[in-house]
């Protein structure tokens, strides 16, 4: 489902990715842990075609990235096949849960507004916030919106979810409500590339662990290998 070869990425004139190759079968679930500042959130944004690479591949859910800016139509298909979920949550403030939810379904598939709703009703629920649907972004907690944030990216139907660190905004009690989805959607066979700094999450659901240090890979293999 991903595979990377010989990534270099550069960022203000350092070279800030050195050389990365890895890859993800379809259904694993790959956590990228190692000291701030190596490159987690950089290797991530590039696999998502949010950020530029300067040399090496990127292949992921059979879409092609190269070097330099994507083009607007390819990262335009990336984005369908490939959600992202931010440590900030990043939920439109206007729009309430199902608001969020139904809103890509509606305006990039097209869906009709009562089918998308339908749909994002039954994502709430998978993220056991049935109840909240129609509340509003800052009505919620911090896990609860972290919630709402993995139904949206869920509501395209993505080939692959990239979390960057989804649970380091959170108290324990919220990050455990949702590693509990995450952990679930794991059990679905949903491929994903996780960031955390959260060992026992990556002990309990990682299928491979990516040590990144100082732009490169230091370290690759199971988590009782490495954690
Ligand atoms: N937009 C940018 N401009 C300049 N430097 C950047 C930019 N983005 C990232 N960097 C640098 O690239 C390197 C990798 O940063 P990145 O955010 O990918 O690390 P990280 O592993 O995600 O760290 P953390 O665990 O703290 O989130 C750092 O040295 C950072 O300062
Ligand atoms: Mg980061």
């Amino acid at each position: 489902m991903i595979v990377v070869e010989s990534l270099c990425a550069d960022r203000c004139g350092t070279r800030v990715l050195a050389d990365v190759s890895l890859a993800v079968a379809a259904g694993e679930v790959a956590v990228l842990v190692g000291p701030s500042g190596g490159g987690k959130s950089t290797l991530l944004r590039c696999l998502s075609g949010l950020e530029a690479f300067v040399s090496g591949t990127v292949a992921i859910a059979e879409h092609r990235l190269t070097p330099g800016p994507q083009p607007a139509d390819r990262l335009e298909r990336i984005r369908r096949d490939v959600g992202m979920v931010f440590q900030q949550f990043h939920l439109f403030p206007h729009l309430t849960a199902i608001g969020n939810v139904a809103l890509a379904p509606r305006v990039v598939r097209g869906l009709p507004a009562e089918e998308a709703r339908d749909r994002a009703r039954s994502l709430l629920e998978r993220v056991g916030l049935a109840r909240f649907a129609d509340a509003w972004p800052a009505t919620l907690s911090g896990g609860q919106q972290q919630r709402v944030a993995i139904a949206r990216a869920l509501a395209m139907e993505p080939r692959v979810l990239l979390f960057d660190e989804p649970t380091s905004a959170l108290d324990p009690t919220m990050a455990g409500e949702v590693l509990e989805v995450v952990a679930e959607l794991a059990r679905g066979g949903q491929t994903m590339v996780i960031v955390t700094h959260d060992h026992a999450f990556a002990r309990r659901a990682a299928t491979q662990v990516i040590e990144i240090v100082a732009g490169r890979v230091a370290r690759r293999g199971s988590p009782g290998e490495l954690l």
